[in-house]
């Protein structure tokens, strides 16, 4: 079992607080959705976990079991089994999709790397994914619509097997068949790798595939209130700003 927690985590940038004493533990075999408003500071959660640089922690913890990430690259948190599904994943021209894949796999595994079965398991998952095998050999996401580099995420996730899954915004860009085959597959993940899932959405749809455990709402850079998938709906109905009210309203 592998938990990640998130203990009175504050992250500025540009003089500006994201993240506001945020706390959160993640365990495998659990499904928690991040909801909230634009500009709430999911995102930004979600790369200070992976460590993108851009952001400065300024107090508070990230613990991936017991090691404390403070001082680790985004290559040795992905080395850990700490995977991120961006909301917008960036192109690599000059670098084709397989060779990225290939390097980041060799990385990983080191000496056990073979390459014949990474091929096999690329062109398994291609096809399990609906992805055109011609994406494979293009540049990272160069050219790829929306709805393709988010399928491109999870070809990612696949073959890089992750125990401890950050998705944001997976469900962005994606038509309705695709989000059928991005849930469906997310979750067979999930069940057969036992991992984690942190899960940033706006909808339900995607809720209806990927089931969550917990639910969070997230607003100025805290989580305000957390529940079931039920507080989902009261999302859907009410709208954030009166979440916000009624427990102002109580205090
Ligand atoms: N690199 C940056 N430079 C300046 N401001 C930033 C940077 N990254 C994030 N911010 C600001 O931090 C706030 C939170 O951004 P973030 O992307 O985390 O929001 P979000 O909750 O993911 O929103 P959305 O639902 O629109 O994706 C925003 O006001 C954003 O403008
Ligand atoms: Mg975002």
């Amino acid at each position: 079992m592998h938990t990640l927690i998130l203990k009175n985590v504050t992250v500025k940038i540009e003089d500006k607080i994201i993240l506001d004493d945020f706390s959160l533990s993640v365990k495998t075999g659990e499904i928690h959705a991040i909801m909230g408003p634009n500009g709430a500071g999911k995102s930004t959660l979600s790369k200070v976990i992976m460590g993108d640089p851009h952001y400065e922690l300024i107090s508070g913890d990230i613990y991936f079991d017991n090691q404390n990430l403070k001082d680790l690259t985004v290559d040795e948190r992905a080395r850990l089994g700490i995977f991120l599904g961006m909301q917008m994943p960036q192109e690599i021209p000059g670098l084709s999709n397989a060779d990225f894949l290939r390097n980041a796999i060799h990385q990983k595994e080191g000496y056990s790397f073979k390459l014949m079965s990474f091929i096999k398991e690329l062109n398994s998952t291609c096809e399990q994914l609906k992805m055109n095998k011609e994406m494979i050999h293009r540049g990272v996401n160069v050219g790829f619509s929306g709805g393709e580099r988010k399928k491109n995420e999870i070809l990612q996730m696949y073959l890089l097997k992750p125990s401890m899954i950050l998705l944001d915004e997976i469900d962005s860009g994606l038509d309705v068949d695709s989000l059928k085959i991005v849930g469906e597959n997310v979750m067979e993940y999930y069940q057969k790798q036992e991992a984690g899932i942190l899960l940033i959405t706006h909808y339900q749809r995607l809720l209806d595939y990927i089931k969550p455990d917990f639910v969070h709402i997230m607003m100025h850079g805290k989580i305000i209130k957390s529940g079931t998938g039920e507080l989902v709906s009261e999302v859907e109905k009410n709208g954030y700003e009166a979440i916000l009210k009624e427990l102002e309203n109580h205090e």
